[in-house]
């Protein structure tokens, strides 16, 4: 076997660095010149006390405080993880891989003497990680790929410990409390917000158009609305989206050019809500309701779900949901949308594949479990011992825990002033099981850090709104639908198709084939 790489054959020396006293603006100048994500922070010995990354000029700007006054040494992690020069690429990237970190400083050298001679990037030491023979790699990528970096995306990121996820360079939360979702997805489809009137309405006025079925497509509806026992409404939405994949004529995106995918993806979330709704009306024995053109995109789904023009305070409360879900970091089916489309394949082929991943349990959960609960405890003075009672049996609290927040969820915090505002009797109930459960699982579960997640207030909004519990699912699909295809386009755009490795780890081959038994 060749010899193993090292740290130092990796590195990128010399190091762009910074003082900590130095102004965040200076420091961005530096890295923009230098075209690197990130500084490291150094004392007058040469030592790194600290690292400052692009994210955290998005911290900055999300907390809007002003670079040219806002010092280093305030916004970078201080005594960041470091490795040594002389570490196996294979090991640095098996112990780095869950942080989460892109750039890891080299520091050779112990106690003061200790001297930064390099940075490395977590991308380089995958690369090399990866392309080792199977049995020396198998333990380092992590069951789940969890916390392994597999692309580089401009869409948004999700920063668990902080709580605070950005759709680009936006707060998510603060987009959801100021703009209507139509600039949130232009946002995310052109890499800006419309910054006029007029702007906005230009793209409200390219959707609307597109929110109408195609007769191709409503001829089928009805059979695929009926089909099955139980109505799965996110198996009928992606049927009948391959079926208006393939009647919209969408090609291989390998094939075509950005404005027609663009193009595609404008069509394709335009009409997901309206066959959800279809397809739920039919299913019910209804007839399914047209778009209205002077209906904005909330309170156009609530009337297509249910025939009337809802509230404001209804459309703006679901509008605030649908815009904090569009996009949430490498999930499961952004991810199952993206290897799609590095394949070439059409934008239908890569969004049917997405829907299919959410609807697994693991991922769409169901925020009607979350309701479910509530309904079971019924009245406050039943939440403290049916909430231990299920703690302590094992049993997983609905709508509490995340993977990646360690904190509040902010998608929770934003949607329980939602529901809020809205009143409603379940509300009182709500907030009154939420303190009890945090006391509980912090007293049963303690250090586990357990918090709402986005499906508790989710669940009461929608219901408060009159959504019927199984659209609940389906209704996150039409926000996520428009983060999936942000990310279908970004993958087009400079693609490589993602095709990683296995462990074969069955019976030692090649064994003679046996013949069949007589
Ligand atoms: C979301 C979820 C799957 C994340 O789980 P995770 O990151 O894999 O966390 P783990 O399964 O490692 O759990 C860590 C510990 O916290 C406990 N825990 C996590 N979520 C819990 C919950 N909702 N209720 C009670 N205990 C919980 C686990 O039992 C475990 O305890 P242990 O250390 O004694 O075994 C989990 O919190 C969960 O099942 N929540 C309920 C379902 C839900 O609301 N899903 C929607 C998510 S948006």
């Amino acid at each position: 076997m060749a010899t193993e790489r090292t740290v130092s054959d990796l590195m990128s020396h010399p190091v762009v660095t910074a003082q900590p006293a130095e102004t965040v603006a200076a420091a961005a100048q530096n890295m923009r010149e230098s075209k690197v994500g990130s500084v490291v922070v150094i004392d007058h010995d040469d030592r790194a006390i600290g690292i400052l990354t692009e994210r955290d000029m998005i911290r900055l700007a999300a907390a809007g405080s002003d670079a040219s006054t806002a010092k280093v040494s305030e916004w970078m992690t201080a005594d960041p993880y470091t490795v040594a020069p002389d570490v196996e690429a294979r090991a640095a990237f098996a112990s780095l891989a869950e942080r989460g970190y892109r750039h890891i400083p080299v520091v050779d050298g112990n106690g003061t003497g200790r001297k930064l001679v390099g940075i490395v990037s977590m991308r380089d030491l995958m690369r090399v990680a990866m392309i080792q023979p199977a049995d020396a790699q198998a333990h380092e990528v992590p069951k789940g790929l969890e916390g392994v970096v597999v692309a580089d995306t401009t869409v948004g990121d999700v920063r668990g410990l902080e709580g605070f996820y950005h759709y680009r360079q936006y707060s998510a939360v603060d987009l959801a409390k100021s703009r209507p979702i139509e600039d949130v997805w232009q946002l995310l489809f052109e890499n800006r917000l419309p910054a006029t009137l007029e702007e906005r309405e230009a793209f409200a006025a390219n959707i609307r158009p597109r929110r109408v079925i195609p007769p191709a497509v409503a001829d089928v509806l009805p059979a695929i609305a009926r089909a099955g026992e139980v109505f799965v409404p996110l198996d009928a939405l992606r049927t009948a989206l391959s079926q208006y994949g393939a009647a919209a004529g969408f090609r291989a995106s390998h094939d075509i050019d950005h404005e027609t995918l663009y193009d595609n993806a404008m069509s394709t979330c335009a009409v997901v809500p309206t066959l959800i709704c279809a397809l739920w009306r039919l299913r019910r024995g209804l007839e399914p309701v047209a778009p209205r053109d002077d209906l904005a995109y909330a309170a156009n789904y609530l009337y297509m779900m249910q025939g009337e023009v809802p509230t404001p305070e209804y459309a703006a409360a679901v509008e605030k949901y649908l815009i904090s879900t569009v996009d949430h970091g490498f999930n499961a089916s952004t991810f199952t949308a993206r290897v799609i489309t590095s394949t070439g394949a059409d934008l239908g082929a890569a969004v049917v594949g997405a829907i299919g991943a959410l609807s697994g349990p693991l991922h769409g959960g169901a925020p009607s479990r979350a309701l479910q609960m509530l309904d079971e405890i019924g009245t406050a003075d039943r939440a403290e011992p049916w909430l231990r009672d299920a703690v302590e049996r094992g049993d997983r609290l609905m709508g509490f825990g995340h993977r990646v927040y360690k904190t509040d969820d902010p998608r929770s915090l934003m949607l329980r002033e939602v529901a809020d505002s809205l009143g409603g009797d379940k509300m009182e109930l709500a907030r009154h099981i939420e303190a009890t459960a945090v006391r509980v699982l912090d007293e049963l579960k303690p250090g586990r850090r357990l918090y709402t997640n986005v499906e508790f207030y989710a669940g009461i909004v929608m219901d408060r709104c009159g959504i019927p519990r199984e659209l609940f699912t389906p209704t996150f699909a039409a926000s996520r639908v428009i983060g999936w295809c942000a990310h279908i386009l970004e993958q087009a755009a400079d693609n490589r198709l993602i095709r990683p490795s296995a462990q074969y780890v069955g019976p030692p081959p090649p064994q003679p084939v046996p013949a069949i038994a007589p």
